[in-house]
């Protein structure tokens, strides 16, 4: 059984329409190219203050880092991950394990900025990655035998990693892990599982987090 592994309300979206005219955003805005139009908390930081649950907005940089890690993983590699990005305005993405991430990150933003335009990333007859209709609740209720795990600093800490991933389980293990920075769950996302599971007795970085998960399942399963 592969790991699921869903990144919830990471902040990618476009440039909102009620900034696009603050000078920050005007001056790094570049006709034509994909990458300008992502919202980016490193550039448009100032704009954005005013922009509703803005702490948890603008930080492509955090899904791309989570996505090298995952995708260069041994787990992914042979065959043993499937991973969707969720966006903070409840978009579903499911990554193809074979995409290759570009390691720069402005190319990496624009591919995210073309995602979010035209909702699928085909090449050569290949869908690198397409957009799942629904909600997260479509998209975990069809998945049978599962058992959904909300990782969070405020769930419950582990007392070790391998209890967390059992070998013979017949389980479809589900890990959720936040793609902010800053901030909390929603509530749809909590309404998701009552199972939170805190990995350490510090707050970690969503990176840190998804690698840890990751190594725990390939240890638990001998997939070094
Ligand atoms: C930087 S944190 C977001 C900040 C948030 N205050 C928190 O810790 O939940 C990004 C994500 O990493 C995961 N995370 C951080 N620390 C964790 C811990 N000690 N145990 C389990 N997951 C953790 C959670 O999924 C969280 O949403």
């Amino acid at each position: 059984m592969p790991l699921i592994i869903i990144l919830v309300e990471c902040g990618l979206e476009l440039i909102p329409k009620q900034i696009r005219n603050q000078p920050s955003v005007k001056r790094n805005l570049k006709v034509k190219k994909y990458y300008s139009l992502l919202l980016d908390n490193a550039l448009h930081h100032s704009a954005m203050k005013n922009l509703k649950n803005h702490e948890k907005r603008g930080r492509p940089d955090i899904t791309h880092i989570c996505l090298l890690n995952a995708l260069g993983s041994p787990l992914n590699k042979s065959g043993n991950l499937k991973i969707y990005v969720h966006t903070i305005h409840n978009r579903i993405f499911d990554i193809n394990p074979e995409i290759r991430i570009a390691r720069n990150y402005n190319r990496f933003k624009g591919l995210i900025g073309k995602t979010l335009l035209e909702g699928d990333i085909i090449i050569k007859d290949k869908t690198l990655i397409s957009q799942v209709d629904g909600n997260l609740n479509d998209l975990i209720k069809p998945i049978e035998n599962s058992e959904i795990l909300l990782f969070s600093s405020r769930g419950s800490l582990i007392k070790s990693h391998q209890n967390l991933f059992l070998k013979n389980s017949s389980k479809n293990y589900i890990a959720i892990i936040g793609g902010f920075q800053k901030g909390s769950f929603s509530k749809e996302i909590l309404s998701l599982s009552d199972n939170l599971i805190s990995i350490s007795k510090h707050q970690l970085d969503a990176w840190v987090v998804i690698n840890r998960i990751i190594t725990y399942y390939e240890i638990s399963h001998s997939l070094i």
